[in-house]
C-alpha cells in the first residue's frame, strides 16, 4: 500500500515497470484495487482515503509512515532496549530546534507530517468536539494545533466559539495556507511563550509526544492561564485502564517510543497528571473514532 501510494497508483498513474503487474495485483488482493478487463480501479476504500485528492484522504499520513516511521521502526528492538526515538539511528545527527525538527526537516517531510496529522484528525475531531458539552465556552486555543481541524470542528459544532490556533511558526506559515481566516492565528512554544487568553485549552495529540516533566510543565502553564470557569479538552488514544486493549492505542504508544519522548496512557493515567496539575473534576469519553476525549474542569 506505502509503495503503491509513492508511485500514485491510486491517483490513476500506472508507471512502467517490471514489477508493475505484481504490484497492481497486490493491491487487488489486499482489497484496494479492483480489475475490470484490462484495467485497475480503486475499490471505494482506496478512493476514499487513498487519492491524493479526496477530501477525506490519508496519503500524507501514509507517507509520513512510509518515510519517516517504518524506517523507524525496523530499530523497534533498540527502541525497547533504550526506551529512546529512533530519529539519529534512522536519519543522522539531530537538526536544531529539537524533537519536532526532525519532522520538520525538509518542506516535503513538514508537509506530509502535518497533511498526515490532518487525515486522521478529520476522521475523529467532530466527534471529539461533540463528547461533550461545550456550548458555554466563548474561546478556545488549540495548541499545537497543526492545521487546526480540532478548532474548525469546534467552531462548526458551536458558532459562537472563537477559535485560535496556536503552533510554532513554521507550522502556523503552513495552516494560514490551508485554512486562510476561518480561525485566527498565534505563533509561539507552548512550553516557553505566553499562552493566548482561553475559556477552553485544547490539546490534541500533544501530550503523548512529551516527557512526564515536560507534560508536567505545560498542564501547570495551562492551568495558571484558564480562568476559574475554565476546561482543557484533551484528544489522544486511551488505553484500557486494565491496560489489555485497545489494540491500536498499544501500537500508538510504540509507535510514540520510535518517533517521540512520550507514550500513550489510560484515563486514570491521565486524571492522576490533570489532578496533581490543579484541575478540579476529569472525564473521559470512548468516541468510536481513531482519538478519544478527556475534558478536565478547573
Ligand atoms: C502530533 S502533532 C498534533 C497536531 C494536532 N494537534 C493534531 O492532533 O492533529 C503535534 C503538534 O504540536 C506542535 N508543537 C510541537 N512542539 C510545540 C511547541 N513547543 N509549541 C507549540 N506547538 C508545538 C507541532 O508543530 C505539531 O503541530
Amino acid at each position: 500500500m506505502f509503495a503503491a501510494l509513492e508511485l500514485g497508483v491510486f491517483d490513476g498513474e500506472r508507471p512502467v515497470g517490471a514489477g508493475m503487474v505484481r504490484l497492481l495485483e497486490a493491491c487487488v488482493a489486499l482489497g484496494l484495487l479492483e480489475k475490470r478487463g484490462n484495467e485497475y480501479f480503486n475499490t471505494p476504500i482506496a478512493d476514499e482515503y487513498l487519492r491524493r485528492s479526496s477530501p477525506h484522504t490519508m496519503a500524507g499520513y501514509v507517507r509520513y509512515s512510509n518515510n519517516a516511521l517504518y524506517p523507524m521502526w525496523a530499530h523497534l528492538e533498540d527502541a525497547v532496549r533504550e526506551g529512546t526515538h529512533r530519529w539519529e539511528q534512522s536519519f543522522g545527527p539531530t537538526p536544531a530546534g529539537g524533537l519536532f525538527a526532525h519532522f520538520f526537516k525538509t518542506e516535503s517531510t513538514k508537509r506530509d507530517f502535518l497533511m498526515g496529522m490532518h487525515g486522521f484528525g478529520m476522521l475523529s475531531s467532530p466527534k471529539v468536539v461533540a463528547a461533550f458539552d461545550l456550548s458555554r465556552f466563548r474561546r478556545m486555543v488549540d495548541l499545537g494545533g497543526a492545521t487546526g481541524h480540532l478548532a474548525l470542528a469546534a467552531k462548526d459544532r458551536y458558532p459562537g466559539l472563537q477559535v485560535t490556533l496556536f503552533d510554532l511558526p513554521e507550522v502556523i506559515e503552513f495552516a494560514r495556507g490551508q485554512i486562510g481566516d476561518r480561525a485566527d492565528f498565534s505563533a509561539g512554544d507552548f512550553f516557553k511563550d505566553p499562552l493566548p487568553p482561553a475559556d477552553l485549552y485544547a490539546i490534541g495529540r500533544i501530550l503523548h509526544d512529551w516527557s512526564e516533566d515536560k507534560i508536567r510543565r505545560l498542564l501547570a502553564r495551562i492551568h495558571t492561564a484558564l480562568p476559574d470557569d475554565g476546561a482543557l479538552l484533551i484528544a489522544e488514544r486511551v488505553i484500557d485502564e486494565d491496560r489489555r486493549g485497545p489494540v491500536g492505542a498499544h501500537m500508538q504508544s510504540l509507535n510514540m517510543l520510535v518517533c517521540t519522548e512520550g507514550r500513550e496512557r489510560t484515563l486514570g493515567e491521565y486524571t492522576a497528571l490533570l489532578r496533581e496539575a490543579g484541575f478540579a473534576t476529569v472525564r473521559g469519553a470512548v468516541t468510536g473514532a481513531p482519538l478519544d476525549a478527556v475534558l478536565a474542569e478547573k
